[in-house]
């Protein structure tokens, strides 16, 4: 037998048997279309809830991607979850070109979100540098960068230069040496004012998503309504265009105390393959989260 190599999505190749002429077309699997920016401005007008989650690496890739997982985030908080770390600011570049490489080796379907590390993006240069990084060796296909007011500069530049970036907004962890500690963003109307100034400014500058953290349920609506680009919510309430929870959580073994917003899908589930597949139903019926995971 004949084989071919048939390209199904730029990382994947398939062997598959080379058909007669008078066949072609009529045997060949068919082809899985790949969540990219354009997708997910769809399912957002369509109100169809996006269903994110983290991974760190190939085989768990693999198993999101089947479920239905729609983004797969390498979050810095493979920091503490991956490599123990206390907060995600030791989280260096090494580790998430390593880990983003590895995931995409398992995804077919859901798009790459790979987080920029503290410090990685403190001026342009930097920016430009490692987020054609995490494209280029990392595999991702969009970079997350959390929002502090001297990022729209290089919210603007990796926009103009093609890379697309989701804004993270609300609790930013990566800050937390300087905040003190880890808590709901936007309770004070001053804040909220602040946040949704913030969202817009970002949205005018490039930013093709955004990523509300530990966010009153109220404004994250308030913010999803006004802003034309998906907003993406952890502690955000039910009303945004999708969840993100960090994997590690919803299977119980994150270390230390589990926060409010996240949900032990494992008991639920019964298996890994299980949690995952009750947290995309739950996120898809806008079951997840309710009030008891949301802040008002
Ligand atoms: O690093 C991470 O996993 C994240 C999620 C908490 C959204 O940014």
């Amino acid at each position: 037998m004949r084989l071919i190599v048939r390209r199904q999505n730029p990382r994947a190749f398939f062997l598959i048997p080379a058909a007669e002429p008078e066949e072609r077309n009529l045997s060949l699997p068919s082809t899985v279309s790949r969540v990219n920016l354009s997708t997910l401005n769809k399912m957002k007008l369509q109100r169809e809830p996006i269903v994110a989650l983290t991974a760190y690496d190939a085989s768990f890739a693999r198993l999101l991607d089947a479920a239905g997982v729609d983004v797969v985030l390498v979050g810095d908080s493979l920091g503490m979850v991956i490599q123990g770390e206390d907060t995600t600011v030791p989280t260096g570049m090494d580790a998430m070109i390593y880990h983003a490489k590895c995931t995409s080796r398992g995804l077919s379907r859901a798009l790459l979100m790979v987080d920029m590390p503290f410090m990685s993006y403190a001026t342009e240069a930097d920016a430009l540098h490692n987020a054609s990084r995490l494209m280029k060796e990392g595999g991702a296909g969009i970079v997350k960068l959390e929002w502090g007011a001297l990022q729209l500069p290089m919210v603007r530049r990796l926009s103009e230069c093609g890379v697309p970036v989701c804004a993270h907004l609300g609790l930013t962890p990566q800050r937390v040496f300087k905040t003190g500690g880890y808590r709901v963003e936007g309770r004070d109307a001053d804040t909220a004012e602040r946040m949704r100034t913030d969202a817009d400014a970002l949205v005018a500058a490039g930013a093709d998503m955004l990523l509300l953290e530990c966010v009153p349920a109220g404004l994250a609506a308030e913010i999803q309504s006004r802003v034309p680009v998906p907003v993406i919510g952890i502690g955000a309430g039910v009303e945004v265009d999708g969840q993100v929870l960090v994997l590690y959580d919803i299977l119980d073994i994150a270390p230390g105390k589990r926060t409010r917003f996240s949900r032990n899908y494992l008991a639920q589930g019964g298996s890994i393959q299980g949690a995952v597949a009750a947290y995309v139903e739950d996120v898809r019926a806008r079951r997840f989260p309710t009030e008891a995971y949301s802040f008002s």
